[in-house]
């Protein structure tokens, strides 16, 4: 059984090692969304990990909906994360791009008008705006034309990514998001062709990834889902047959590899998880599986041997903990993380958690 310091091929991307950065949001980009030096040397702080997966990052103005995220749809940000993409690769590492629609989730007040989801629902809870949490706006439900669009814009932003200099993409769909909120019951109402049976509301995932995959080639293309958790107003009433389903799609799809965020307790965000679906997806589907949520060294090396994973991603691990991959090698103590600087901007909390040389030196 391949342990979590083994080599890993995730489709066209050799990495090193089985430890995987999971996306993080840092909100450091500014409105223009265009990622800068200080983005840089976050990341190239982190390119010990067998490889990054960005940041959510916003494929549209419409699809980007929270305050200072970074974006790949025009040149000034495909210029910005070209220099977060050279440091990573000037220190040995490998990254892609996490793209993002947030559907509903935008809040008109980031420039992007009414949000468009797969139908006319009101997410609970509260927009993150530059004014503070504002109430959420009802979305209007996807026109043809519109998915079309969004569609083409998913490929847009995966041809800016190469130009980027970015390895491959990861197309969020977990969340509740965009893709999650046409994959999933309890928001997508639709019906014509991407809506009702289990294989219609596959329908916008799939085209997602095959226009993606057609445009930079699918040996680069990843995916993200959370399976069982509830997030965001969105989960689905019987997990199982759906993504039994989307396992033999993405087998068809012949994507290489997909990350689930499958939560084994309740969850950081609170939800309540349902019963982990990777040991169903396991036979069904060839590509590599990447598990998230809530691992530690000892726990990632605890599943890894039961066969289901081909890696682990660790999230906010890898916040207070640049060279996490040497820490979990020799069994070091993590360094906590501060929450008041997750989403805060600024180097604070970002660029100068210490690796354990220099906490050792200092
Ligand atoms: C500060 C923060 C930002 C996050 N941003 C994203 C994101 O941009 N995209 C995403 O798919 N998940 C995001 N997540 C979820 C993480 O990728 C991960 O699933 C979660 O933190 C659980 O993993 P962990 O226990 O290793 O932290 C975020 C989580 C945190 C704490």
């Amino acid at each position: 059984m391949p342990g979590l310091f083994d080599s890993l091929e995730l489709g066209s991307i050799e990495l090193p090692n089985r430890i995987v950065m999971a996306p993080l949001t840092r909100a450091r980009a500014g409105f223009e969304a265009v990622p800068n030096e200080l983005m840089a040397a976050y990341y190239a702080q982190r390119a010990s990990a067998g490889m990054i997966i960005t940041e959510a990052t916003g494929i549209s103005r419409e699809g980007l909906g929270w305050p200072n995220a970074p974006g790949l749809w025009n040149l000034a940000q495909i210029d910005g994360w070209k220099r977060v993409t050279d440091a990573v690769h000037f220190h040995g590492g490998r990254i892609v791009a996490q793209l993002w629609h947030m559907g509903r989730l935008v809040h008109p007040s980031l420039g992007g008008g009414q949000p468009v989801s797969a139908s006319a629902t009101l997410a609970p809870d509260y927009a993150h705006t530059y004014q503070g949490k504002k109430p959420y706006t009802q979305a209007r439900p996807a026109t043809r034309d519109d998915i079309e669009r969004i569609v083409a814009d998913y490929a847009a932003a995966a041809q800016n990514a190469i130009c980027a200099g970015f390895d491959g993409v990861q197309v969020h769909g977990a969340n509740g998001y965009l893709v999650d909120q046409f994959l999933r019951d309890s928001a997508n109402f639709r019906d014509d062709e991407y809506g009702g049976s289990i294989d219609n509301r596959l329908r916008f995932a799939s085209e997602v990834l095959g226009a993606v995959g057609e445009t930079i080639g699918m040996d680069k293309v990843g995916i993200r889902f959370s399976p069982n958790i509830y997030s965001q107003g969105v989960e689905d009433s019987d997990p199982i047959p759906l993504f039994a389903a989307l396992a033999d799609r993405l087998e068809e799809l012949k994507v290489p590899w997909i990350e689930l965020r499958e939560a084994h307790q309740p969850t950081s965000a609170g939800a309540i998880p349902t019963a982990p679906v990777s040991p169903m997806m396991r036979p069904r589907y060839s590509g590599k599986i990447i598990l998230n949520s809530d691992y530690d060294g000892p726990k990632a090396r605890a599943r890894m041997a039961e066969g289901i994973a081909d890696g682990i991603a660790f999230g906010r691990p890898f916040i207070s903990n640049p060279d996490l991959v040497h820490r979990i090698a020799i069994g070091a103590l993590l360094a906590p993380g501060d929450v008041d600087t997750f989403y805060s901007g600024g180097a604070a909390g970002y660029v100068d958690y210490p690796t354990l040389d220099e906490a050792k030196a200092a």
